[in-house]
């Protein structure tokens, strides 16, 4: 039964987890920046990684308390080495790294949205996903759609052509004036509205699977604005954003539609891939797998199995890196320790190796 430590600090949670053979949680600790970056509308690189160095030995050591076990039965240690924010990528990099040497341990670099895909095999009760499999990944800074046909085994099909999904909800969120993250806030005013109350555009892409979500959000800006933003003059970037939403416009019913087309755009795509790919099964997973409507979609979508992670595996954490670390270390990869940081780093069949 391996023992893998995962270490994550991509974006704006601090996450430290030991995990027994890939899929059995002995600790999960997050410590969520949300609060600190709510002020500025989003994440904050400078103090991320501030917070990050701030946070993480004392998160670290909470994991391997909870865990119950000493650095002595760790198999090895795993930690997010990109895509992400330098700085804070570089925090536990480093710490990892000083970890690894001081305790003697193998390090493997996990790439973050291959953590997302792990954290589908976090299922104790459940039995393993079956391959071949169509993943998707909807996160703040992702929108992957990839052919799964054995572990580390990527095929991409398609993505997003410019903003991500989460990244989608955060802009229209910080246009209707919602608190930050948008994702969720969106979900619960859009709750109490009418999402046929506005008709959005469902976008046109290159690719068959590929996503664009840049012309729905500036769709949303002009249906709530007073007049285009870019004819404003002498307003602040900030101002553009919060302090022109029109008195007319009912928020609950922008948000429903918005949450409605975006919705739509992912589970159209997804399900025609399942069939022109024929799968065994669909997951969905990052942050925006949150979504109930987007799995409540899904769910009608397709007759196949289809997973998604409980709340708290959805949006960042380090389980799922240890869970990744697991199927890299029992493969027997290793990552150097003079390994570097990767801020950009696809997730294809190279990534597993590498
Ligand atoms: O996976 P994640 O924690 O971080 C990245 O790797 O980017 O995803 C964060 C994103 C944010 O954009 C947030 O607005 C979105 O996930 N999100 C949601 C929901 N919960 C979080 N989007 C839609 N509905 C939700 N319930
Ligand atoms: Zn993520």
């Amino acid at each position: 039964m391996t023992h893998i430590l995962g270490i994550e600090s991509s974006c704006d949670e601090t996450a430290a987890a030991v995990i027994i053979e890939g899929k059995t949680i002995a600790s999960n600790v997050v410590a969520s920046q949300i609060d600190l970056h709510a002020q500025y509308g989003g994440v904050f690189p400078e103090i991320a990684s501030r917070a990050h160095a701030e946070a993480i030995s004392a998160v670290v050591d909470q994991a391997m308390s909870e865990a119950g076990i000493d650095y002595d039965a760790l198999d090895a240690i795993a930690v997010t080495r990109g895509p992400g924010l330098v700085g804070s990528l570089l925090v536990g990099i480093n710490f990892a790294k000083g970890l690894a040497l001081a305790t003697d341990k193998p390090l493997l670099g996990i790439n973050h949205l291959e953590g997302h895909v792990y954290s589908l095999w976090l299922t104790e009760e459940d039995e393993a996903p079956q391959f071949p499999l169509l993943v998707l990944i909807v996160s703040g800074g992702h929108t992957e759609l990839l052919l799964m046909r054995d572990h580390g085994d990527y095929e991409r099909l398609g993505g997003t052509t410019d903003d991500a999904a989460g990244e989608a909800f955060d802009k229209v969120g910080r246009l209707l004036n919602l608190p930050f993250p948008g994702g969720p806030n969106i979900e619960r005013v859009a709750s109490e509205g009418n999402a046929e109350a506005y008709t959005f555009p469902r976008a046109k892409t290159d690719g068959p699977f590929d996503f664009s979500f840049s012309g729905l959000k500036t769709a949303v800006m002009r249906e709530t604005t007073v007049a285009p933003a870019a004819d404003r003059r002498g307003t602040s970037d900030s101002q553009r954003k919060t302090a022109m939403l029109r008195s007319d416009v009912s928020v609950k019913d922008v948000a429903a539609s918005f949450q409605h087309a975006l919705v739509d755009a992912l589970v159209d795509k997804t399900a025609k891939a399942a069939q022109a790919y024929d799968v065994s099964e669909i997951l969905i997973a990052g942050g925006v797998s949150a979504n109930t409507l987007l799995r409540e979609t899904m769910r009608k979508a397709t007759d196949l199995p289809l997973r998604y992670p409980p709340l708290n595996l959805c949006t960042d954490n380090a389980a799922m890196i240890a869970a990744a670390g697991h199927y890299r270390f029992i493969a027997g990869l290793r990552t150097p320790l003079d390994f570097d940081a990767r801020p950009m780093w696809n997730l294809n069949s190279d990534t597993y190796s590498e």
